[in-house]
Parts: C-alpha cells; sequence; structure tokens
C-alpha cells in the first residue's frame, strides 16, 4: 500500500502550476482573516501546506516574516518563482524541521484537508511544538463530516487524493488535546478556526 502522503505530493506536483494558474484568490473575508493574523502574530510564522505561496506572500507583504512548507517540490518551486520574501521550503506538517516554540503564527490555509484522519492529531501536535508560548493557530478547511476521493482537478489533471472534511467541533477536541485554547473572538465562519498555544 502507498503512503497517502507519497500520493498528495505526486497529485501536487502535478497540478502546481495549473493551481497557481487558476486559484487567485481564498474566501471573501480572507483579508480580514490575514490582517487578524498578523497583529496577532507579529514576528516569524509559517504557512504549512503553503502551495504554490500566494497567502505566504500575502502574509509578508503585511510585515511578517514567514516560512513556508509544502510537500510538493513542483508548488515549492512555483512559490519561490512567484513571490521572493518568504522562505520556502519541502517538508511535511507531520514531521516539521523546526526548533521547539520558535513561532508566533501558524496558518493552515485549506491544506489539512487531505491528511488521513488518524495523522490530523500528529499535525496539531507539530503545529504546536513550534510556537512559541501565546502563538497562535489558524486553520481554514472543509467542513461537513464525509471523505471524498479527488481523482482529478485544477483544469482536469489526474490527483490520487482523498479529501476529508472535519466538523468545527472534532477539530477543536484535537486542538485542545494538544494543548490549544481556542479563540472565541472574533467568531470566525465555521470553516476557519483560531487558537493560541
Ligand atoms: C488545497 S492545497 C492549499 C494550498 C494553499 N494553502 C492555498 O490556500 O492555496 C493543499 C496543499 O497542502 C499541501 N499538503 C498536503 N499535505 C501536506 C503535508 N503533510 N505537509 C505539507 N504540505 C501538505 C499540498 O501539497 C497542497 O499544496
Amino acid at each position: 500500500m502507498t503512503d497517502p502522503l507519497d500520493d498528495i505530493r505526486t497529485s501536487y506536483d502535478t497540478v502546481a502550476f495549473s493551481y497557481a494558474e487558476l486559484v487567485h484568490d481564498g474566501p471573501p473575508d480572507e483579508a480580514a482573516n490575514l490582517d487578524l493574523f498578523a497583529k496577532l502574530a507579529s514576528g516569524r510564522v509559517l504557512d504549512v501546506g503553503c502551495g504554490p505561496g500566494r497567502v505566504a506572500g500575502l502574509l509578508h507583504d503585511r510585515g511578517l516574516d514567514v516560512i513556508g512548507i509544502d510537500l510538493s517540490p513542483g508548488m515549492i518551486e512555483i512559490a519561490r518563482r512567484d513571490h521572493p520574501g518568504p522562505d520556502f521550503r519541502v517538508g511535511s506538517m507531520t514531521d516539521l524541521d523546526l526548533p521547539d516554540g520558535g513561532l508566533a503564527g501558524v496558518i493552515s490555509w485549506w491544506s489539512i484537508i487531505h491528511l488521513p484522519r488518524d495523522v490530523v492529531p500528529q499535525a496539531i501536535a507539530e503545529f504546536h511544538r513550534v510556537l512559541a508560548p501565546g502563538g497562535v493557530l489558524l486553520l481554514g478547511y472543509h467542513v461537513g463530516e464525509e471523505s471524498t476521493h479527488k481523482t482529478s482537478g485544477y483544469g482536469g489533471h489526474p490527483m490520487n487524493v482523498h479529501v476529508h472534511r472535519w466538523t468545527p467541533v472534532a477539530l477543536t477536541e484535537i486542538a485542545n488535546t494538544t494543548g490549544f485554547t481556542p479563540y472565541v473572538d472574533p467568531v470566525l465562519p465555521d470553516d476557519r478556526l483560531l487558537f493560541s498555544k
């Protein structure tokens, strides 16, 4: 049986160019989310599962010192090409090559969605490990309970990934167990969660 991370890496390498061409925007209120994140997490931050670097670039524009990490070397190549400011690296959120407690913020913008459900606690524990006390975690994800198999995307290119939806309650439970505290104010839409360490 292949490692699901290998399938994610291969799939995003395959679609990297078309993803960067086709995906220009996040959710409509994304700018306000990034403003809030930049206000709470001034300092060094990590955009994990950064894809082609769009959000990392926007955070760099807000004055943050940004590291972008993605599993897909193809995505990182495009991120470096299109966004000269952040420090982009290939790596996995399940095993971050970063020291304990060095970051003011971690943003995972629709990037935990492909991890097998039983691997998500490991990624959230890594986010907790690399954050300094008081650091913030902003998660974006698809709301629901179902999992689907995605076999093509971003212009019809072949992919082999699963998309796992999460309820806010289930993700909050994992984050709480890991040691995070939810931010209740401001209120974010259900598909975004904000925590502090
Ligand atoms: C739907 S894309 C989102 C990309 C970007 N965050 C955005 O908002 O456009 C999911 C990204 O997560 C990355 N990813 C998935 N699993 C990962 C892992 N274990 N470690 C690092 N990146 C991962 C994929 O390679 C892909 O670039």
